[in-house]
Parts: structure tokens; C-alpha cells; sequence
């Protein structure tokens, strides 16, 4: 079945469901990535972060040679990572980024997070995650977020990059970036579920053209994973019982209705599963309709309960000048 799309800002068409790379094992990644194109997946949301990137490509590659799809099919998006935000970094990351993929272009490459780090050498370490020295020393660049941007817009013009779009970025600084961007952004990704809902950026984000993509939409469960406590400390989506009878009513699962309550608002959303079932279910999101009051009882969880702050679990910044 065809699944719907969102008319981009930049002409092109991005699949409304995709499939989230971040903790798909490399071991497994490029089998994952196969099967889930066989299983209809057609956008994969990676990053330099995920370190998977050359086995997801593997398993691009493999579709692709045994006809399941063309490259043309497929919506392949990745992120600049924080320690390549210096303008002469960008074009040679996102070179090697592609070179890993086994692709010459990104349909879609995000600023992974508005904060510029200090530039580590891939062959030093790749990737190199958050601190300079990866013992947890943090180290700030001075790179101004127009500086990056203005990089990353030169991807457009080569052809590396079909659209270019942000990542964790706030309303004031969108507001910055559109006063001086000859190329806005496509799409804007953030953590969003039903804990965060966030209602003023999505509503600024409308009104600029931007699109939405939610990450985490089952809110706490990916960091549970993580074993982190915050999330540990909070109850479990799946288990809400206005969920669980919601799921109920449509025959569905409790997953697939939190992926419906943003999917039908508007949103892309990008689950990741390393299970074939819950990945299949997770791509059947779009065919079934919730009810406007049960659409507003699940925005009525929201409390501002934001989980990937790097600011909760970043050490010192030490600032390099
Ligand atoms: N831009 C950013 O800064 C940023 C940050 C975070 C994430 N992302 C992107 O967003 C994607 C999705 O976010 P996420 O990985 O944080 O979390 P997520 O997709 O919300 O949740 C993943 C968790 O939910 C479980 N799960 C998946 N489908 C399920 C189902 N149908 N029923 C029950 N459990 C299910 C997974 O376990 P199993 O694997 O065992 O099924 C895993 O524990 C990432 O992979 C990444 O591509 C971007």
C-alpha cells in the first residue's frame, strides 16, 4: 500500500512514516534496514550519531540490487553532527557521510542539535559523540549557527543534499535562522509524544511552511532502553488507560494509536523497532482515524516532559576559543 507523504517546503515529497535508526545495532542494522523496505518502509532517519550509517547503507544497497526498490523510492535522511558545525567542515563531512550510505546524495540532512562542538578529527575517532577528548571533556566551537547553516545550504547547490531541515532547535532561534536563510528549512525534527507536546512550536512551525517530524513519540519507552532513570521514574505510554481503551475501541495497538495521535495531526513520525512485528505495526498508522475527543484526551497528557536534554546528562562545557 502506498503511504501518504508531506509536501516539503522544497518541493519534495517525504513519506509521512519512517524508520528511526538510532540504537539499531550494527549487527544487525543492515538486515533490519533490508527487511524493513521489504516491509514497506520507504524514509530511514539516520545520523552520523548512530555510527550505523555503513551498515544501513549495506542494506539499501541490498534492496536495491535485488529489486525491491530504486534509489528513487527511497528517502534517506541524515544529520550534521555538533562537532562539524565549523562552515569548511560540513561539505566534507556530508561527503563522507554519503560515501559511507553508498549514495551520492541526502534527500533530506538536518543540524542534528543547535550546538556547535569542537571539531575532532574522523580519524581520531567516528563518531566522536559528544566530548573533545571522548573521556567526557566538552569543548565548544565558535561557529554561529548562521555560519553552519549557511554551509549547509551549499549541499543544496552541489547536489549532496535534495532539502536540508533542523533538529531540537526552539522557536526564537527558527525565528533567527528565517531572517537570514536563502534556503529555509524543510523540516524541523523534535522530541514530541504525548508528555511534550509542544503546541506553540508546531503551531510557528505551520506557519513558516516548516515540517514536522516527531522523534520518541512513545515518549519515556526509548529511554527506558536507556536505562535512565527520569524515564524509569514515569508511566509507561502504553499502559495509560485512556490509551489502552482507546486501542481497544479501534482494534489497534497502544503503539500504533500514539503514532496515530500525531500522524493524523499533521506530523511525520519515525519509530524504531528491532523487532519485525512491532516494525511491521508500526508502519500501519495512517488507515484508521481517532475520534477529535480522543485526539484531545491524549494531547491532555502533556506536561513538558522533555527526555533528550543534553543539559541533564552533559558534564562541564568548557569553552574553546
Ligand atoms: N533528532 C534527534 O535528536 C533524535 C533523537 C532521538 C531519536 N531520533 C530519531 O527518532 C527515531 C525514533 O525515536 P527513538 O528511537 O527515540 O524512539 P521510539 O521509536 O519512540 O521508541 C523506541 C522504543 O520503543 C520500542 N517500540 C518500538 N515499536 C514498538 C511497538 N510497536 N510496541 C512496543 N514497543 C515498541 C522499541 O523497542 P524494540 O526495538 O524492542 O521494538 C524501543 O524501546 C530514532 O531512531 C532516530 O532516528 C532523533
Amino acid at each position: 500500500m502506498a503511504q501518504p507523504t508531506i509536501k516539503l517546503n522544497s518541493g519534495h515529497d517525504m513519506p509521512q512514516v519512517g524508520f528511526g535508526l538510532w540504537k539499531v545495532d550494527k549487527e544487525t542494522c543492515a538486515d533490519t534496514v533490508y527487511n524493513a523496505i521489504k516491509t514497506g518502509y520507504r524514509l530511514f532517519d539516520g545520523a552520523c550519531d548512530y555510527g550505523n550509517e555503513k551498515q544501513a547503507g549495506e542494506g539499501v544497497a541490498r534492496a536495491i540490487k535485488d529489486g525491491l526498490v530504486k534509489r528513487e523510492d527511497l528517502f534517506l535522511v541524515s544529520k550534521l553532527w555538533n562537532s562539524f558545525h565549523d562552515g569548511e567542515r560540513v561539505e566534507p563531512i556530508c561527503k563522507k557521510q554519503l560515501e559511507d550510505c553508498g549514495i551520492d546524495y541526502f534527500d533530506l540532512y538536518l543540524i542534528h542539535f543547535p550546538v556547535a562542538l569542537r571539531y575532532v578529527d574522523p580519524s581520531v575517532r567516528y563518531p566522536p559523540e559528544w566530548s573533545y577528548d571522548g573521556k567526557g571533556d566538552i569543548q565548544l566551537s565558535n561557529a554561529t549557527i548562521q555560519e553552519t547553516w549557511t554551509a549547509m545550504e551549499g549541499l543544496v547547490g552541489k547536489g549532496y543534499a535534495k532539502s536540508i531541515g533542523i533538529s531540537n532547535f526552539q522557536g526564537s532561534l527558527i525565528l533567527d535562522l528565517l531572517r537570514y536563510a536563502k534556503i529555509r528549512p524543510a523540516t524541523l525534527q523534535i522530541e514530541h509524544h504525548p508528555y511534550l507536546v509542544q503546541e506553540t512550536l508546531l503551531k510557528l512551525a505551520a506557519a513558516e511552511g516548516i515540517a514536522v517530524t516527531a522523534y520518541s513519540s512513545f515518549g519515556p519507552q526509548s529511554f527506558v532502553e536507556l536505562e535512565w532513570q527520569k524515564a524509569k521514574d514515569c508511566p509507561i505510554l502504553f499502559e495509560h488507560p485512556t490509551v489502552v481503551e482507546i486501542a481497544k475501541k479501534h482494534n489497534k495497538t497502544t503503539a500504533q494509536v500514539l503514532l496515530r495521535w500525531a500522524t493524523q495531526r499533521g506530523l511525520a513520525v519515525i519509530p524504531k523497532s528491532n523487532n519485525q512485528g512491532r516494525l511491521q505495526q508500526n508502519l500501519e498508522v495512517t488507515n484508521f482515524d481517532l475520534d477529535q475527543s480522543e485526539v484531545d484526551a491524549v494531547s491532555g497528557f502533556d506536561r513538558g516532559l522533555r527526555f533528550n536534554n543534553p543539559t541533564d546528562y552533559l558534564g562541564t562545557l568548557h569553552i574553546f576559543a
